[in-house]
């Protein structure tokens, strides 16, 4: 089989769900495999946009097989309302999707206890998490004792084994100071009739995924993994503790997936051409000036999930250098080309001063990267819109040496650029084709 994956370099945001539902039509299968609700995904469909937030991005195209695999955690309240909300449009998802029964389930205690402790500041700051219960939900996880899978919906002892954690999740959570009204929220009998009625509309739905991608891919089928969030926020390799609690680089993929790396054979990154950021941790180029105000404006750079705005800066060469090596990429997409058509001048960071040195990757310390200070490039700006672009002959040449000075930063060949929402304002270049989409 071939496997490509789609990953964000920066931390999220990438238009990661555009390029997916793109490329959807080339593939067999669209797999999401890491993170949860956390993930907003936008895909414009000519007047229609989708705001996707569990369901795999490949979901408009009837004729692509979409699983979400054991990596994912999964809220089956808002994933089936996700559903509802697709059904209501046309979009047969029930026929179109199935989900691991390893996947792990974000209770409504995880929900709790995420907006209990997100205010708590972690090295002077708050991490700022979506609130989806995701960080609660993979802790209990790898604890184990605590956590329920998909699987257990519709076999085992459900009830006694749901009112059981949901007891001890009332008792925890009473410790950490959530007040009466959630406590009760969370009652074992609540949480028991919760899941059987999660468990009637889901258990269609409910296979082993494992096998099915294995199958698949040792029947020669063409599979699109799908990211979510970015290689900066990858619990492992990113911003630590500014993070996400999933391996989002493309490292996550065999993982989250179920796949062993040899079906791996192409690796897209998807990078803003400038950069942003939602929620607390250090952002070496952020601009808290016009400039950045500038950048929030035209790129309309507001968190899908949440509606926060997202703190904007130049590109970080040095950054996305790191996550590109990290993630295995082949090609690059660079997206929002046209909200950097507006500028006289742009700047690139080709490298860091940390305490009075040059360094050329990202240190381990949050505290370390909060102090290190950009170095800038300057890149005359083409200062033309490039929205009806639609081939690279159309650009402005100093919009395609702007291009090129990003693929020689990073060290990859730019195969994709974009040049807004829609699917027509895209382009795939001569690089693109070493690819084989
Ligand atoms: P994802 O999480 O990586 O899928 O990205 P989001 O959907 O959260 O955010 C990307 C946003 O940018 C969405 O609103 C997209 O519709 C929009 N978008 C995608 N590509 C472009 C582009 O090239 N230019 C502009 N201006 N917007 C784009
Ligand atoms: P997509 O897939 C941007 C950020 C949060 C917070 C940190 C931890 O749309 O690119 P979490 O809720 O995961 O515990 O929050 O990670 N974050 C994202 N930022 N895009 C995302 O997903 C994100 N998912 C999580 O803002 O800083
Ligand atoms: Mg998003």
């Amino acid at each position: 089989m071939s496997g490509t994956c789609v990953i964000g370099l920066q931390w999220g945001d990438e238009a990661k769900g555009k390029l997916v539902d793109l490329l959807a039509p080339r593939f067999d299968w669209v797999v999401r495999y890491q993170g949860g609700a956390n993930a907003g995904h936008t895909v414009v469909a000519g007047d229609e946009t989708y705001k996707l937030h569990h369901i795999p991005s490949g979901i408009l195209h009837s004729d692509v097989q979409n699983v979400i695999t054991p990596g994912v955690v999964i809220n089956p309240t808002t994933m089936l309302q996700e559903i509802d909300g697709l059904q209501a449009r046309g979009i047969d998802v029930f026929e179109n999707l199935k989900v691991s029964e390893r996947a792990h389930l974000v209770m409504p205690w995880h929900m709790i206890e995420d907006a209990t402790i997100n205010a708590t500041a972690v090295r002077g700051e708050s991490i700022g998490t979506t609130n989806r219960g995701i960080g609660p939900c993979y802790r209990d996880k790898v604890g184990r004792t605590h956590a329920i899978r998909m699987i257990d919906l519709i076999e085992g002892s459900r009830d006694e084994r749901i009112s059981t954690v949901a007891t001890q999740k009332q008792a925890l959570l009473k410790n950490l100071g959530a007040s009466q009204e959630e406590l009760d929220s969370i009652a074992p009998e609540k949480m028991v009739a919760l899941a059987a009625s999660w468990a009637e509309r889901l258990a269609p739905m409910i296979a082993d995924t494992t096998d099915m991608v294995l199958d698949a891919a040792e029947a020669n089928q063409k599979m699109l993994f799908e990211g979510a969030q970015g290689a900066l926020l990858d619990i492992d390799h990113g911003t630590y503790p500014f993070v996400t609690s999933s391996n989002s680089s493309g490292v996550g993929v065999c993982a989250g997936a179920g796949v062993p790396p040899k079906w791996i054979n192409q690796v897209l990154g998807v990078c803003k051409a400038y950069s942003t950021r939602v929620g607390g941790g250090p952002f070496p180029s952020e601009l808290e000036d016009e400039t950045g105000e500038k950048i929030r404006k035209l790129g309309n750079e507001f968190g899908t999930t949440t509606g926060r705005p997202r703190r904007c800066g130049w590109f970080d060469a040095v950054a996305v250098r790191y996550t590109a090596r990290l993630s295995g990429v082949t090609r690059l997409a660079l997206m929002m080309m046209d909200v950097l058509a507006h500028f006289d001048e742009l700047k690139v960071c080709v490298a860091y001063e940390l305490d009075g040195k040059e360094i050329h990757r990202v240190p381990a310390h949050a505290e370390q990267l909060r102090r290190c200070k950009p170095i800038y490039e300057t890149i005359q700006g083409w200062n033309t819109p490039v929205d009806d672009a639609r081939s690279v002959d159309d650009f402005p040449p100093l919009a395609m040496a702007y291009v090129k000075r990003i693929e020689e930063l990073v060290g990859i060949p730019v195969g994709v650029l974009s040049v807004g929402p829609d699917r027509a304002q895209t382009i795939f270049t001569e690089e693109s084709k070493a690819m084989n989409l």
